[in-house]
């Protein structure tokens, strides 16, 4: 056969057809504009919040969806299409340097918001996220609306229990040190607060719980841990004065189940995702020794020493 330009045409339009078929009509057909199960439209302050989202690049840095084999990375739920019918542009992202955001809403309190909006490593010590304190403090307020609105309804759920508990402990936190203490520890479960740090205070295991408080507690706890680092003009109620926790019944599985769970309502974060759970131990220990100056890390019968730990001779 001759290759005639009728040919090539015709050929060209055959192969591009099927393409144009698969890749825009097929979709276009097939498109929905349904909203998922979670899908909610946004209040007016929230859309702001996303124009300000949009302009200033945070997308660069944070993706908003959770594929299956992304599990655990950020939220818990596995995107949907029709969690997007409202979002032209999409801030899909390509880019995780930050955590996906695409259910941040209720994550954490507006309070610890404006503490790492105004600065990130006052509440993440070792965060490379700028600071956006130049935004003024409408946009922020528009910029935390958005966040909160992230994952829709199911963020309206958590939202709405951070507040719950905004108010219980806040409450607690204006009834006294003493009425704080015990309002804190009557939330942990019975087990937990009898259970002692199954971990020996050993040089090494004080040099790593120092560590972890520097890269994740310092900024509200503060160097001292009187609750005073710089994220505390911020929060409310503010960073506990570990100071106050002496003989006030304070344990190692307290210390342990507040640190992995931290405390929803207040900016108190949770570190299950962050930290492993010698980790969590070496924390709790750390702040047992230097803040409160009670370990009940040495408590009868305290097991075989790991094969790990240094041999300590008894006095
Ligand atoms: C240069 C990259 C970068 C940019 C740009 C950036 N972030 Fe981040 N962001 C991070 C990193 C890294 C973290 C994790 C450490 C931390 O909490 O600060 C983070 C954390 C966060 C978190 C906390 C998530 C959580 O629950 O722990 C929020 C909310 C957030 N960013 C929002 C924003 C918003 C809104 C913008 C734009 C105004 C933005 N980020 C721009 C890197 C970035
Ligand atoms: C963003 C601020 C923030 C960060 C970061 C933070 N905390 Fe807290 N922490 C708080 C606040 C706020 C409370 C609760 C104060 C209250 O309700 O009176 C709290 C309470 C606690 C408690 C509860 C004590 C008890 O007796 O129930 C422990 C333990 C604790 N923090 C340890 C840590 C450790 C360890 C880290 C680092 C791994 C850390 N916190 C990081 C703000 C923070």
């Amino acid at each position: 056969m001759r290759m005639t330009p009728v040919v090539l045409v015709l050929g060209g339009v055959l192969v591009f057809a099927p393409v144009f078929f698969m890749f825009v009509l097929l979709p276009w057909i097939t498109m929905s504009e349904q909203g998922s199960d979670i899908f909610r439209q946004r209040t007016p302050l929230e859309e702001e919040g996303r124009s300000i989202y949009v302009n200033n690049g945070c997308t660069y840095c944070h993706t908003q969806f959770i594929r299956n084999f992304d599990w655990d990375i950020g939220s818990e739920r596995i995107a949907q299409a029709g969690d997007y019918v409202a979002d032209s542009p999409h801030l899909l992202g390509t880019e995780r340097t930050g955590p996906d955001l695409s259910e941040e809403g209720g994550e954490h309190p507006n309070d610890w918001h404006q503490a790492h909006f105004a600065n990130p490593r006052f509440t993440r010590p070792e965060s490379l996220m700028p600071s956006w304190d130049f935004l003024g403090p409408e946009k922020i307020k528009a910029l935390i609306a958005y966040k909160q609105s992230l994952g829709f309804k199911l963020a309206d759920e958590r939202t709405a229990r951070q507040n719950y508990w905004k108010a219980e402990s806040t409450a607690a936190f204006e009834s006294g040190p003493e009425k704080n203490v015990e309002w804190l520890h009557s939330h942990v479960p019975e087990g937990w607060r009898k259970l002692p740090n199954p971990y020996l205070t050993s040089a090494a295991g004080l040099g790593r719980g120092h560590r972890i408080y520097q890269s994740f507690c310092i900024g509200c706890h503060g160097p001292v841990g009187d609750g005073m680092g710089p994220a505390q003009p911020y929060l409310y109620p503010p960073p506990l004065n570990f100071t106050i926790l002496k003989d006030r019944g304070i344990s190692g599985g307290i210390l342990y189940y507040q640190i992995m769970n931290g405390i929803t309502g207040t900016a108190m974060p949770y570190f299950k995702k962050d930290l492993q759970s010698e980790k969590i131990w070496d924390a709790g220990n750390y702040v047992a020794v230097t803040f409160i100056g009670q370990t009940d890390a040495h408590a009868e019968p305290r097991g075989i020493d790991a094969a790990y730990e240094p041999v300590v001779k008894e006095k």
